[in-house]
Order: C-alpha cells, then structure tokens, then sequence
C-alpha cells in the first residue's frame, strides 16, 4: 500500500511529507473495520518475538528510532505498525523551533536522509501533559529520549537533562540520554569522559532514589574513534548504566554516491539510512565484545529484514529502525519480524 503512496509522498518536501503520513496513519486507523483490518496486517503476535531486556519484556524486538515521534504526540498510531516499542523525543526541557526549514533532505538514490532538525519539540510538559491524557497501547514499551535545549551551555546541561527526567519518570519505561545529535551545536563535547560521567552519575542517583528505578541508557554517535569508544565502554561499567543505543546520524558523506557539489549544497546535519548501515553495525559489535553482558539498541540503516538480522548478529538486543520506513514503507517491520522468527529456528 505504501508503494502507492510513496510516489505522491516523494513529490512534496520530506517534513510536509512526514507529517502528512502520520495525518494518512490516523485517518486510517480511524475507519471502523478498514482501522482493524490495518492493525491485523502490520502486527505479528508470536510468543518467540519476545524478549526481555533491561528487566522490560518487549512483544517483539524491533522499535521505533527516537526523532519520529518528537513529542509524544503519534505512538498511539505508530503503534498499529507492529513495533515492540516507540522511543519519543529527543524532548527538552523547554520548547524550541530547532533550525530552520529547510531542515530535512533525501538522498534517494543512496537510500539515505540528511537532518539537521535541531530538537524542534514542544518541551517536556507538553509532553506528559499530553502522555498523561493518552492511554498506552497495551503491552508496547514507550522509552523517553531526552536532550539538553540549544541555550543551555553544557556546564549546565545536567539541569536540562534532570529537568526532563524528573517530569517524564513516571510516564517512561525506559529512558535514553542523548548527547550525540549532531544539530545542537557542542552537545558532542557531552560524549566526553569527564561530562558525561557526570551527567550519567547524577541521574542514576536520582533513579536510584525511586523505589523502582527505570532502565537509563545511553545513545551514541557512529563518528567515535576507538579511543572514545573504550571511554563510553568504561563509563557504561562506572555508572552501570543499562544499555547502549548504536548510533545516532553520522556527520560523514564517506560512500554516497551523490556528487559532492549537490552534497555541499545541502549542508551540515546527520546522515542516517543505508549510508550508515556498515558504520552502526561495526561500531555494535566493537561495543558487544566488551560489553558482554549491557543491553544494545542497534540501529542504523536498517533498510531490509537481512539488515536487521546483522545488527542482531552483531550484537544487538533489539533494533530500531527511521530512515528505512522512508524508503520501504512500515511493512519493512513486519518483514522484519518475519524474518527473526524465521532465522531463531
Ligand atoms: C533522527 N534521529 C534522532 N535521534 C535522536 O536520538 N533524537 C532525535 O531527536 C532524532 N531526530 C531525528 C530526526 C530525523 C529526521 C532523523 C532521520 C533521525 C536519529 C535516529 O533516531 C537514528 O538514530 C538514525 O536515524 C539512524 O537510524 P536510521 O534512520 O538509519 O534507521
């Protein structure tokens, strides 16, 4: 059905065309036996797609990638689509327009998407408010991704970041910190050994505070040398954080095939899609070798169920998928499922 689409839907800019597609989704769902039949199609229940990781039992392992769903306001919907679990935000702790327009490219031919969104949301309590008015679909895991507003300087991001913490605890299941977009200007700098140390010791002391704790983990960029990786490796052992999310967008144009005159014209911002599948998939079982036994989110470029099964064979516990629903449209997850269910026999 989204080959339909898509078409038309590749005719208009990608954020009208985002936006457009959630509105399609909730029209859809919204029609009496077209939403079940809809719902029917895209989800597969079986009891061997489900997974318990970081204490949190998952109905299948394959999730949304934060950014979608920015402000809490479509998983109800999304969820039709057959993921095990939506991760919303990157939120701030108060409401900002990100950059601006144009924000968001495709690289069609290399199946690829370069952002610079820049945290546009609505802020933290938009958020709950609208969390606490919105019932959870039954058995999906909702994980909270937060990150520090662009006028916070970093030596008082930790403010940011426990701000959004505290507002959104009792509504998360799990949660993740972001400190690899590459759109806020400096947040990088937080993947430095001595900031985030920080920043993971002090939240985790606020978790640990609360009678039960929420899993708090950790999403990194693909651009890290090995050196900054062994730091996030030993960072994970020292806070005993729950997990990792490899990766976030890359600032590299290393293998597009798009001619670099075109590539310059669009600018700065994080590539995802096909382009960084390799990247993601290396940077995962770097992580996996020494971190036997923490939790990995793998995701990146995931653009085909055979992606997804090297992500989990590299390592990862779960995966998330973005830029590929672009391209292949949602049946992509159920394909994916499929294809777990398949490969675990
Ligand atoms: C993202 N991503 C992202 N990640 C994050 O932690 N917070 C965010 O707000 C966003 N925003 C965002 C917007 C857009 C338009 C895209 C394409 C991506 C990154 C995303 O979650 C994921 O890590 C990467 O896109 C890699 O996965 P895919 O897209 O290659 O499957």
């Amino acid at each position: 059905m989204y080959h339909l689409i898509k078409p038309f839907l590749f005719q208009l800019k990608p954020e009208p065309a985002h936006y457009l597609t959630v509105k399609l989704l909730r029209f859809t769902l919204g029609m009496p036996l077209i939403g079940t039949w809809f719902r029917n199609f895209y989800t597969i229940k079986n009891k061997n797609l489900e997974r318990n990781v970081f204490g949190l039992t998952f109905k299948n392992p394959v999730g949304l990638a934060a950014g979608f769903d920015k402000d809490g306001k479509y998983y109800h919907d999304i969820s039709s689509l057959g993921f095990g679990f939506i991760e919303i935000g990157t939120v701030t702790s108060r409401p900002q327009d990100g950059n601006p327009q144009p924000r968001l490219f495709r690289l069609k031919k290399d199946k690829g998407l370069i952002n610079r969104m820049g945290f546009n949301n609505e802020g933290v309590e938009a958020m709950v408010k609208r969390l606490k008015a919105t019932d959870i679909p039954e058995g999906l895991i909702i994980g909270g991704n937060i990150g520090k507003n662009k006028t916070t300087p970093n030596e008082k991001a930790i403010e940011d970041y426990t701000y959004c913490f505290d507002l959104l605890f009792p509504y998360v299941d799990y949660f993740v910190v972001n400190v690899s977009s590459p759109n806020t200007p400096n947040l990088r700098a937080l993947q430095d050994k001595e900031p985030l140390t920080k920043l993971l010791n002090h939240l985790q002391a606020i978790n640990f505070k609360q009678q039960s704790p929420k899993p708090l983990l950790l999403k990194i960029a693909p651009d890290l040398t090995d050196t900054q990786l062994d730091d996030i490796i030993d960072i994970t052992k020292t806070t005993k954080i729950d997990g990792l999310i490899a990766t976030n967008t890359t600032i590299s144009r290393a293998g597009l095939t798009l001619p670099s005159e075109k590539i310059s014209a669009i600018g700065n911002g994080g590539l995802s899609g096909l382009p960084l599948k390799d990247k993601a998939t290396e940077v995962i079982a770097y992580l996996r070798k020494q971190l036997p036994n923490v939790a990995i989110i793998g995701v990146g470029g995931i653009s085909s169920p055979q992606d997804a099964i090297e992500k989990l064979e590299a390592g990862a516990d779960l995966i998330q998928v973005y830029s590929g629903m672009v391209y292949y449209g949602p049946s992509l997850i159920k394909d994916i499922n499929k294809a777990i269910l398949k490969n675990q026999k």
